[in-house]
């Protein structure tokens, strides 16, 4: 499991060098100004730190930031792209000497025509300097003014340079959606299981509500709108031992994509993303190469060894949305009326939940863990009446309830392996859950006994401000789990710079 010294890491470089394709990683911190040019290249400033299994620190450790000076100084006059009426031609005034003999000097004017992509990196080369530079500020509070919200306080680990980052997105961020490939299976999605999520987020992304535009050309991200939970449904013949119908079905989709459409090709995947909440996703995205090392993949199953890789990845929450919305389910009394310490239930999926069970079940009144909860209690109410919820990991490492538990304001206990939890690029999960480590199950109530009635106070308190942030709305609310999605998929866009 991680632990959390984010201050602590030392920052690393991490060459990969692709067919084609130059992929850089540097520090979130861009502190190492080390950049590949070349054309048909991909310029990728990833993060990077040493400790595996953790989310990356985008908004937390920002330190000096000599990479974007490198950027200009290789990138000459990039910058005018707020000018709309420009259209994308540059004018630099130039002296020229034309006929040699003459030395009368001619002024004239050179015309640069910017690609529309030179554009669109230009914006992302203003966001970033605008990110790091609110970074430097290490107040806990935003100091950005905001009719709806200010992020303030330690559940952020860097307030000021997240509130800036979600402006910066609020104004540049652009996301195109491929319109190729039929329903059920494209354009599509579960919105009332387990796998709500996946559903909610496509529906959302096909009706155009979320920063979606028609034109390819000024997109930041491409959207490849299939689910592979219906996918599933209608390609998996049940019992079968492997699901090639599915993964076969995904690349014929990216061959039209990047037959039909110069964008695939140009980045080799890297400004793609796809979503998905299903067990399978990661293994689904591994039949296209491309798609599984490059494209941002948005994923429950944010297992790192299963190649959840958190620089370029994006942790989908699982939510069960059973009657598809959360009417009823925000909410929970004060921490006085909450008498039992732990609680969990649910069956017996994989390993972690058999160690649970076999320690907890029926053992102790304080730590409640019941396989199927007996006649007549609710488990609403149980959420409502504990303290703390344990969210160990099933058969895959998310699990629905981290957020049911952050819905009914109890403090979730994650018990996982592997996993990289939620919006942990912007969120500082310790300040306002418990990591439990799978060998440490045997003293859950020590730990949790450990920890003082006022941390839990303050615990329970993040845990309400928190709430926000993963909030299905009807239809998206800034800062809602739509917006901080499409955030974590923007965050991983400006750390990646595309070339013709
Ligand atoms: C640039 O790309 C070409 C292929 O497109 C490759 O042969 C060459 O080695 C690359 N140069 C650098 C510096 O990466
Ligand atoms: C130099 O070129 C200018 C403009 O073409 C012309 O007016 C001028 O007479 C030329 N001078 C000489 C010395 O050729
Ligand atoms: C914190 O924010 C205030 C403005 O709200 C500013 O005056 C102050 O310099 C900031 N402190 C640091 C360390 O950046
Ligand atoms: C992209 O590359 C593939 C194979 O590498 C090729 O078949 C396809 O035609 C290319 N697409 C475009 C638009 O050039
Ligand atoms: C991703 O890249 C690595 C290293 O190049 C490679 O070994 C692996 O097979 C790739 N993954 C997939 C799913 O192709
Ligand atoms: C995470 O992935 C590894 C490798 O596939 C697997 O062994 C492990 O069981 C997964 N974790 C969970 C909770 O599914």
């Amino acid at each position: 499991m991680w632990s959390f010294h984010w201050g602590r890491f030392t920052k690393i470089l991490v060459l990969l060098p692709l067919i084609l394709v130059s992929v850089v990683a540097c520090t979130l911190s861009f502190s190492s100004p080390l950049t590949w040019r070349n054309k048909s290249s991909v310029l990728s400033l990833l993060i990077s730190d040493d400790h595996r299994n953790q989310p990356l620190n985008l908004l937390g450790e920002v330190e000096e930031l000599s990479l974007h000076k490198h950027l200009e100084a290789q990138n000459p006059v990039y910058s005018p792209s707020d000018d709309q009426n420009r259209k994308g031609e540059i004018l630099q005034d130039s002296t020229l000497s034309l006929n040699g003999g003459n030395d009368s000097i001619i002024k004239t004017k050179i015309i640069r025509r910017y690609s529309k992509l030179e554009m669109v990196e230009a914006r992302l080369v203003k966001a970033r300097e605008a990110i790091k530079q609110a970074a430097r500020n290490r107040n806990l509070t935003s100091i950005h003014e905001d009719p709806d919200y200010v992020p303030q306080g330690p559940i952020y680990r860097n307030a000021n340079a997240f509130h800036r980052s979600y402006m910066e997105m609020e104004k540049v961020f652009k996301i195109y959606v491929y319109k190729d490939g039929e329903r059920p299976m494209f354009h599509n999605g579960p919105c009332k299981s387990i796998y709500s999520t996946e559903g909610r987020l496509i529906h959302e992304i096909e009706k155009g509500s979320l920063f979606v535009t028609e034109d390819p050309e000024e997109a930041l991200v491409y959207f490849l709108p299939f689910s592979v939970v219906m996918m599933v449904q209608y390609l998996y013949v049940p019992g079968a031992k492997e699901y090639h119908a599915v993964g076969n079905t995904l690349v014929d989709y990216i061959n039209i994509i990047s037959q039909n459409y110069p964008f695939w090709n140009r980045s080799l995947g890297a400004d793609h993303f796809m979503l998905s909440c299903h067990d399978w996703g990661p293994h689904t995205t591994s039949y296209v190469p491309n798609l599984f090392n490059n494209s941002i993949r948005v994923l429950c199953n944010a297992n790192t060894s299963e190649g959840f890789n958190p620089k370029k990845d994006v942790s989908l929450p699982e939510i069960h949305l059973r009657s598809g919305e959360i009417t009823g389910l925000l909410g929970g009394p004060s921490p006085s009326k909450r008498p039992i310490l732990a609680f969990f239930a649910g069956r017996l999926h994989g390993h972690i939940r058999y160690l649970l069970l076999e320690q907890w079940k029926d053992k102790d009144h304080d730590v409640q863990v019941y396989d199927s909860l007996p006649k007549g209690v609710s488990y609403e109410t149980m959420l409502r009446t504990s303290r703390f919820c344990l969210c160990p990991s099933g058969y895959e490492v998310a699990s629905p309830r981290v957020v049911e538990a952050i819905y009914s304001e109890c403090i979730p206990v994650l018990i996982s392996d592997g996993y990289i939890p939620p919006l942990s690029d912007v969120l500082d999960w310790k300040k306002f859950s418990v990591q439990v480590e799978v060998k440490d199950i045997a003293n859950i109530k020590k730990i949790l006994m450990s920890i003082s009635q006022s941390q839990y106070l303050r615990m329970h308190r993040r845990v309400k401000q928190v709430q926000r942030h993963f909030v299905v709305n009807p239809s998206p609310k800034r800062f809602d789990f739509f917006h901080m999605m499409v955030h974590s998929i923007w965050l991983r866009r400006l750390n990646v710079q595309i070339q013709d």
